[in-house]
């Protein structure tokens, strides 16, 4: 067993031993949950909004934001210690870098998804050991049904969905590197509000969009696309593609969405897609994909995520390519995102076989 030693009274250099940062690895990620619980308080009370204007004292920040100002002060610091927010006086608090992520109309807010892992993604958590006995998504346990039918008998859980996917970085930055034809429609298979085909189509008039998702997303997809003047090119279709997907697209794209399921699931989406093209159609698939990055890998992160609350999971590229070619397409080009992407998404492009 290893001996733990105790901490000297009078170091010889301000490094700690290495049993001390070791331990200090172990309690960092310990405290992760309560961490991550103070980042969703800050999010969910709008706090990096109300310090948009410059510092603010605690108490005049908890009236605004509808806190108690000693629980806010004990979350902020919390937050402090890890790097998010700065306390430069007692009682004083202020954004710092990565506070900035949390206030809502900054690009790429990551606001919105702190908001969704605090909430039933993070209560799933509750029965974790279930995910690890079974393999199975320990949300269905505490909810009683899985995560996409929970939240369509959910509004609420769906708009803090949807918001969440929309804004953190609305659209696979690696889309700016595809050609989508400057004629045709394109059909976005779990489309959600519509950000991507958006993006698509704001700079190509001649193409037209197919907007499929389930049927629960569609008014909160026509609205938002309303609200970006493209109302009229674009189709809103509810439906899901464990059924079929809407026929008819000289271009497919599915992003983000099969990490969501399990390879059975995606080769059903997979093969519905394939059974909608048409032979000169092109399918792209977005998302990011597993990587052996040493280190702190987000990818690993938000596999776990998958595997709790969705029973989803990321991928390599060659497991991505390998859903493909059993779906009956051929990969024809890989585009990876560009060292600038924090989420490093790529993209699979692909025709039928
Ligand atoms: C992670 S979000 C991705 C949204 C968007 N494509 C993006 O890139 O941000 C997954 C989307 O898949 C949709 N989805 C889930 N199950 C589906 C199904 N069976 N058929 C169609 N869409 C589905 C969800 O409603 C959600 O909008």
């Amino acid at each position: 067993m290893t001996q733990v030693s105790a901490v000297p009274s009078a170091a010889p250099s301000s490094e700690p031993p290495p049993q001390m940062q070791d331990r200090a690895v172990i309690m960092r990620l310990m405290f992760g949950a309560w961490l991550q619980q103070a980042l969703y308080v800050a999010a969910k009370l709008d706090v990096a909004d109300a310090l948009a204007d410059g510092p603010r004292d605690i108490e005049a920040l908890a009236g605004e934001v509808g806190a108690d100002p000693t629980a806010l002060a004990r979350f902020l610091r919390a937050l402090v210690s890890a790097g998010v927010f700065a306390e430069p006086s007692p009682g004083r608090f202020e954004l710092n870098g990565p506070a900035e992520y949390l206030r809502s109309s900054v690009p790429n807010t990551h606001k919105y998804i702190a908001i969704l892992h605090g909430e039933e993604a993070y209560a799933a958590c509750a029965e974790v050991l279930h995910t690890a006995h079974t393999g199975r998504p320990a949300f269905d346990v505490v909810y009683g049904k899985p995560y996409f039918s929970y939240i369509a008998g959910d509004p609420k859980a769906r708009a803090t969905f949807d918001a969440a996917m929309g804004r953190e970085t609305a659209v696979p930055l690696v889309v700016a590197q595809c050609d989508f034809g400057a004629e045709g429609t394109v059909v976005d298979v779990g489309g959600g509000v519509g950000a991507l085909l958006a993006a698509v189509l704001v700079d190509r008039p001649g193409l037209t969009g197919v907007l499929f998702d389930l049927p629960e997303s569609s008014d909160a997809a026509r609205e938002h696309l309303a609200g970006l003047g493209l109302a009229a090119r674009v189709r809103v279709v509810g439906g899901t593609a464990f059924d079929s997907v809407p026929a008819g697209g000289d271009v497919y794209t599915i992003s983000r969405v099969l990490h969501d399921f399990d390879d059975e699931q995606v080769l059903t989406i997979l093969g519905n897609v394939r059974s909608a093209m048409s032979p000169s159609a092109r399918l792209m698939v977005f998302d990011a994909l597993l990587t052996e990055r040493p280190g702190f890998n987000p990818g690993r992160m938000a596999d776990l995520g998958m595997l709790m609350v969705l029973g989803g999971r990321y991928r390599t590229e060659a497991e991505m390519r390998d859903l493909l070619s059993r779906a009956g397409f051929r990969v024809t080009e890989v585009r990876h995102a560009r060292d600038a992407d924090p989420r490093a998404e790529s993209v699979l492009e692909a025709v039928p076989a």
